[in-house]
């Protein structure tokens, strides 16, 4: 294993910015719902940010009153009107495809869903299969299943779907779709995926007929309103200091008021049994989400065995888990993650390109990658492919490698952690 070159002489205590999954979901759900909301803790980064530009251009108000508080004003569902010129999700896969099955279930809509190069890149006919056979009109304007999106909203019908993907955003899309045109859906998926959006329905007071653990039923009437929508802290965000913390020596680090939902808390539960040292304090739940501090050691990590079924509770922290290990003994291996191929870039490719150019022999599968236990780096070009993640990796790599990384573009961080480098300088 790789030997720190880190070490904190005192106990840092960080705060990470809001949930990007629950700060998406706060601007759908306040527009669904007719009359005044408020958010407080949104995360101001681009992707949400641009999920809130495209719902402003549909006629709902959010006023800023400073760091991350919105008060919303929203005419309802009903009230939602199209949007003069396309609606652009930049870089947001979560945003456009809630979005796409919002927007569809709505027959007075008309609207053009776009992103920036990499968006369109992501497949959508993973939500536009299923929607379609609700009834929607969703057509791909590149012809091969690609944003931009041509949607015209329909009344749609009653819906059964098992998902062959555990994702949580085609299973968001489809109840939003289900919402907006209040009709009833059976959905099922392989394994569980976030269940952010289903804890917002019952937040809300709606509610959701639980078959099984990965099995429900939604049935309307749907009558939302306006409510305080609180975004606890980013678990995906924390786990890059959470790495950091583990794997530097010295004092430990702390991080308050993290999002512990159970279908998110797989990074935590893998660097445990990695030898990790991280404790959770002060657990409570707000807004029908678990929240909790965390207490992290520099602790002695060592591989083991993921399988499958943690794949979707890890599927955002899986590059940062590769930097700790590079930090482990006997290497690291990730299998069955074929999905990672589809995040914001191909995440196999790019950790396998980027690891290479450090000296590192990666073995690269279709749905996965391995190393042997790695005793030395050095300094190289880091491709970020737009990817927010990748960057945000190679960083704390670099702090803890000490190892100048030259990476090539460092602005894709601000789509879902805008403070992260200030945080970083702090260590
Ligand atoms: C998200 C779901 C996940 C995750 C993404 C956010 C969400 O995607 O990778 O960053 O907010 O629903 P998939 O559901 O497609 O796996």
């Amino acid at each position: 294993m790789l030997n720190t070159n880190a070490s904190f002489s005192r106990k840092h205590e960080i705060l990470v910015p809001g949930d990007k999954s629950i700060s998406h979901r706060s601007v759908l759900f306040s527009s669904l719902a007719q009359g005044k909301s408020e958010i407080s803790g949104f995360l101001e980064g681009e992707d949400p940010k641009n999920t809130m530009k495209c719902f402003s251009a549909l006629g709902v108000s959010f006023v800023s009153e400073g760091s991350g508080k919105y008060s919303v004003r929203s005419p309802g569902k009903q009230g939602l009107k199209s949007p003069l010129s396309e609606l652009d999700f930049g870089n947001a896969g979560t945003g456009i495809r809630l979005s796409a099955g919002l927007l569809a279930g709505l027959p007075q809509m008309r609207a053009t869903l776009t992103g920036d190069e990499s968006l369109r890149k992501r497949p959508m006919a993973r939500i536009m299969d299923p929607l379609t056979a609700m009834g929607a009109e969703i057509e791909s304007l590149t012809g091969d299943g690609r944003a931009p999106l041509r949607i015209h909203g329909k009344q749609l019908a009653n819906y059964s779907y098992k998902s062959p993907i555990a994702s949580a955003q085609i299973k968001s899309a489809l109840v939003l779709a289900a919402l907006s045109s209040d009709i009833s859906i059976d959905y099922e998926e392989s394994e569980l995926s976030r269940d952010h959006t289903e804890n917002m329905i019952r937040f809300l007071g709606g509610s959701i007929n639980q078959i099984n653990p990965l099995r429900f039923v939604l049935t309307p009437p749907y009558k939302f309103e306006g409510t305080s929508f609180r975004v606890p802290g980013d678990l995906s965000s924390a786990s890059f200091y959470i790495v950091l913390g583990l794997c530097a020596k010295g004092e430990p680090t702390i991080i308050k008021g993290v999002g512990l939902n159970p279908s998110r808390v797989g990074i935590i539960t893998v660097l445990q049994r990695m030898g990790g040292k991280i404790e959770i304090s002060n657990p409570r739940s707000e807004c029908g989400e678990a929240i909790g501090d965390l207490v992290v050691y520099p602790s002695k990590l060592h591989k083991i065995e993921i399988e499958e079924a943690l794949i979707p509770s890890i599927i955002d922290e899986i590059p940062i888990l590769t930097i700790a290990g590079l930090y482990s003994d006997d290497g690291f291996s990730i299998r069955h993650a074929k999905e990672l191929r589809a995040k914001e870039s191909d995440r196999i490719s790019a950790m396998v390109i980027n690891l290479k150019r450090i000296g590192v022999s990666v073995t690269e599968f279709e749905d996965g990658y391995e190393f042997k236990e790695i005793s030395s780096i050095h300094s190289g070009l880091i491709d970020t492919f737009m990817d927010h993640r990748i960057a945000m990796s190679f960083s704390i790599l670099s702090k803890l490698a000490d190892i100048d990384l030259k990476i090539d573009d460092v602005s894709w961080v601000d789509t879902s952690f805008p403070g992260f480098f200030e945080i970083l300088k702090e260590f």
